[in-house]
């Protein structure tokens, strides 16, 4: 088997329990009809093209799919806009005065857009960008708090077709710089800070710095945020406010007539090496995927309110707030700060202030509120939740019985949901009126989508056998490439079987064709949800003028699904210190940003390898997780891990 079994793992696949689909909610369901996993199946492309019906086009497709492996075309010759189908389209119906975006802003300020409020904020900031020289196929960086404007500022580069490239407000301004050279962007919008757990966060200082190094930047446009206390600075002739910018632009933009295969935006995700990939999705196959999906996943009704917990910054908040949602016509609810502000309440309360119906989280804040314990959400009236859903990572069945009995009240269905960044859109989870659940299961493909698990040959596995999780068929919202990097595309995802996408994950199904989701296989690992690469962090480190080598691993932690551990090889006459401990840790937040904090670092004065020079993580993750040695016969030199093991096993104690 591919994946190393942690504890939770072991638990997950012995886990028996089932949960048939409450009958109130089968109900009423928006799927019913078990029939449409084979009329999917029987014509893929008659079920996608019934599907992109729903929206609206200028000019209708010639051919749904142009497949010449590994590059998908979706939609060809169709002609539509982004932002119209998650705006205009609304305008004529009684959606018109219905929230779009319900804002709550970490102080408890608030703020609510309808979607003809939506449409006028959008289409002034599109005549703003356009009043800057942005033009079709411009790229435009976004590097914002949960504001608003975050929203708005990417609905206007989809009106005007600029692609955009929303950088996550908690990275680096190194990243950021990194991130605007790659996609040589003309205009970084930002904020002069945000809040979080009280405190500033100065994204305009760090926004200035990552500038200083990005000369594709001509203008930078704030928000006005947090006002005096940023300490923010606007650079005459570079700098513009927001909100002086957009005074007296016109309320209506036209929207600019996209190819189904036109870039809508660049996100950037870590792979297997130290560089961070952008990640690109197109037009039309994106909306379509991300559109069926939020209404079959979330069973969304005109009267729900629906919110999910992440940051517009990662995928999931592209596809599962502002994309999905919107094109759907609900009401979506975004969330500016930390759960635990100003108390470990602050979730639930937002479930109670809303009446939220659809609530959508991570495992390891799951794992948070448990820890917590049951007398937060008991403080509040939750019973407005219809639907729980979870993305991010595996979910041990413990969490996932505790979030339906604790939150869900026993009456929710928990939908958990397995995709990725260069998927787009959700592509293996229940669909919450028909399939009998499973906790710690993603369940089965949803209809539309093939997967299969395979081994090293990329045989397909009998049923109740482990091996790698592939995608055996195109789907609309697939990612169309690296950008600038094609080849990385195809060796990244294409080249380990011909013609299946290759996730990275592992998976077992069982004897009754579920999907159990084991992890990575890769170097790439996941902290809190967030997705990171060893390389990266090494390289970051290895950056640091103290540092000869180093080898991060990802060690099985309760809450964070994984922690950071980074062992570290010094220079010569180097000396070991806890200060030099700290400085470490803070370089790295520097390269990359918190969320990258290695929780551990250990000296070593050498790094097991093979004989051919290869690091074997698999043993520093037996060391840092106090297993047994595994198979050392492949090791250079043996001694070494014996060495850290016994000085790692002497800190673990300390
Ligand atoms: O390992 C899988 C894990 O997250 C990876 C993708 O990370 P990212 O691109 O950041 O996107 C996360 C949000 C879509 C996957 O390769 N992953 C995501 N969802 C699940 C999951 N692992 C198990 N179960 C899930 N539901």
């Amino acid at each position: 088997m591919v994946v190393e079994r942690s504890a939770s793992i072991e638990a997950l696949l012995e886990e028996r329990r089932r949960f048939p689909v409450p009958e109130e909610f089968g109900k009423r369901a928006n799927v019913r009809d078990p029939g449409i996993y084979k009329r999917a199946a029987r014509n893929p492309e008659a079920f996608w093209a019934r599907v992109a019906q729903e929206l609206h086009w200028f000019k209708k497709w010639d051919r749904v799919l142009e497949w010449n492996p590994p590059f998908a075309k979706w939609f060809l010759g169709g002609k539509l806009n982004v932002s119209y189908n998650c705006l205009d389209r609304h305008l004529d119906t009684p959606r018109k005065n219905k929230a779009a975006i319900i804002w709550e802003g970490e102080p408890g300020d608030d703020r609510v857009l309808t979607y003809q409020d939506l449409h006028r904020e959008v289409c002034r900031f599109a005549n703003a960008l356009k009043s800057l020289g942005v033009k079709k196929g411009d790229r435009v960086t976004i590097y914002l708090p949960m504001i608003p404007e975050l929203p708005i500022a990417m609905l206007a580069c989809a009106r005007i077709g600029a692609p955009h490239s929303v950088v996550f407000g908690g990275f680096s301004a190194e990243s950021l710089r990194d991130r605007i050279n790659d996609s040589q962007a003309k205009i970084l919008i930002t904020s002069d800070g945000g809040y979080r757990r009280g405190t500033i966060v100065p994204l305009k200082r760090s926004a200035d710095e990552a500038v200083q190094g990005a000369p594709s930047v001509e203008k930078v446009v704030v928000v006005r945020r947090v006002g005096d206390k940023s300490g923010a600075t606007m650079q005459e002739g570079r700098d513009l406010w927001w909100h002086e910018l957009v005074q007296g632009q016109p309320l209506t933009c036209p929207p600019e007539e996209m190819d189904s295969e036109d870039m809508l935006y660049i996100l950037y995700t870590s792979g297997t090496t130290g560089k961070p990939k952008g990640v690109v999705h197109t037009t039309a196959g994106y909306l379509v995927g991300t559109y069926a999906t939020t209404r079959w996943v979330f069973d969304l009704k005109e009267e729900d309110t629906y919110w999910c917990t992440a940051d517009i910054g990662w995928v999931t908040g592209h596809s599962y707030i502002v994309y999905g949602p919107l094109a759907s016509g609900a009401a979506s609810i975004m969330y500016e700060g930390a759960p635990d502000f100003p108390d470990r309440d602050r979730f639930w309360a937002i479930i109670e202030k809303y009446r939220v119906n659809v609530f959508y989280t991570a495992p390891t804040a799951i794992r948070t509120f448990m820890r917590w314990g049951e007398e937060y959400p008991k403080r509040h009236d939750l019973s407005s939740l219809r639907l729980l859903g979870t993305v991010g990572e595996p979910i041990n069945p413990e969490a996932w019985v505790w979030y339906w009995k604790h939150i869900g009240g026993e009456r929710c269905p928990v939908v958990d949901t397995w995709w990725q960044t260069e998927t787009g859109m959700i592509l293996i989870s229940p669909l919450p009126g028909l399939t009998t659940l499973k906790p710690g299961s993603a369940t089965f493909p949803l209809p539309g989508i093939e997967a299969d698990v395979v081994d090293e040959q990329g045989n397909s596995v009998p049923l109740g056998g482990g091996g790698y999780l592939v995608i055996t068929r195109p789907w609309p919202a697939m990612l169309r490439t690296i950008y600038g990097d094609p080849d990385r595309y195809v060796k990244q995802y294409w080249s380990r079987y011909p013609n299946l996408y290759f996730t990275g994950d592992g998976a077992k199904r069982d004897e009754e064709g579920y999907f159990w989701l084991l992890g990575r296989v890769d170097d790439v690992i996941k902290v809190s949800a967030h997705r990171l690469s060893t390389m990266e962090i090494e390289s970051a480190l290895v950056d640091h003028s103290a540092v000869a080598e180093s080898a991060v691993i990802g060690k099985a932690d309760e809450v964070k699904g994984e922690a950071i551990v980074a062992f570290v090889t010094l220079k010569n006459g180097v000396n070991q210190s806890p200060e030099l401990i700290n400085e470490l840790k803070q370089h790295v937040v520097r390269k990359i940003g918190a969320i990258a904090r290695p929780e551990q670092i250990i000296f070593t004065a050498e790094l097991p390898k093979t004989r051919s020079g290869k690091i074997m993580r698999r043993l520093l993750r037996d060391v840092a997780e106090g297993r047994a040695l595994g198979d050392t016969t492949t090791l250079a030199d043996p001694a070494v891990v014996q060495a850290l093991k016994d000085k790692y096993g002497e800190e673990g104690e300390a």
